[in-house]
């Protein structure tokens, strides 16, 4: 049976993964900030599987103080280190061309994605097994530099290559570390909010027409994670994939 951590697991990507991963007789534990959401999450999850294994943990893990406060109610009750953790945490960002940017927004975006999962890595890794495995979700906002998203497109370079120096120095642990980076991933509340603005409805409807493999959902990104943290993967680690249906090659 695995132990398995993934924040922002109650909506779009970290949801679905919860899905995947709850077949497979794991201990499951899914992060979000709000109960409510949570609680509907862990019905859908047990609905689907009635004897899953999986709690839910409210905490905001953009605060260093959400993320000790998460894994020590994590660790309280897997009776065991950590096997696999998945960093799926998102947060409501619109595309926003940079000069209508505040030095605020620069902050929350910033604090939102690339700190949140540098503190989620830094402080679970005493309680990581060895052997363990990471995937931290970022966006293909960090390869292809895309009008609207500056700021986030650092922060989700910034998730690579943090992900990608760490699984250097974690591979003596036998812990791997790696990426997912989708561009729009359908019916998740990123794709409704990016939908609804015209800004960004306008990029982004453009953007779709060249997913000649089709549109990517959650589940397609959670079937990468799955890999990634299972066997089969053993060996890989530092990588950084695109999940994307064509839109660019990364
Ligand atoms: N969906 C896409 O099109 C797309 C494309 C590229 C990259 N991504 C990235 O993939 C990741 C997942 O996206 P998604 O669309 O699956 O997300 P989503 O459907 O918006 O769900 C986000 C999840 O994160 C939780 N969350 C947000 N802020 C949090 C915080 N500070 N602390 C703890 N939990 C938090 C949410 O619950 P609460 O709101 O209750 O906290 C929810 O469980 C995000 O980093 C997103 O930027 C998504």
């Amino acid at each position: 049976m695995k132990r398995v951590l993934i924040t922002g697991g109650t909506s779009g990507i970290g949801l679905a993964t919860a899905h995947r991963l709850a077949e497979s007789q794991s201990a499951i534990v899914i992060n979000g900030r709000n109960s409510e959401r949570g609680g509907q999450a862990r019905a859908a999850i047990l609905a689907r599987k009635p004897d899953a294994n999986v709690r839910f943990i409210a905490a905001d893990v953009s605060t260093q103080d959400g993320v000790s406060g998460l894994l020590a109610a994590a660790m309280d009750g897997f009776g065991g280190p950590i096997d696999v953790l998945v960093n799926s945490a998102g947060g409501e960002f619109i595309p926003t061309l940079f000069h209508e940017n505040t030095p605020e927004i620069v902050d929350r975006v910033i604090r939102h994605w690339l700190i949140s999962t540098i503190y989620c890595c830094l402080l679970a890794l005493p309680h990581l097994d060895d052997g363990a495995a990471i995937v931290n979700v970022a966006s293909d906002a960090g390869k292809v530099p895309t009008p609207g998203e500056s700021v986030i497109g650092a922060a989700m370079a910034g998730i690579s290559m943090f992900s990608r120096t760490l699984a250097m120095e974690a591979k003596r642990r036998k812990i791997r570390v790696n990426v997912v980076t989708p561009s729009l991933v359908r019916e998740t509340l990123t794709h409704d909010r990016i939908m609804s603005n015209p800004f960004s409805s306008k990029l982004f409807g453009k953007a779709l027409q060249a997913a000649h493999l089709g549109v990517v959902d959650a589940d397609d990104v959670a079937a990468a994670i799955q890999f990634l943290v299972g066997k089969d993967a053993a060996k890989v680690t530092g990588q950084v994939i695109s999940i994307n249906g064509g839109i660019s090659a990364g």
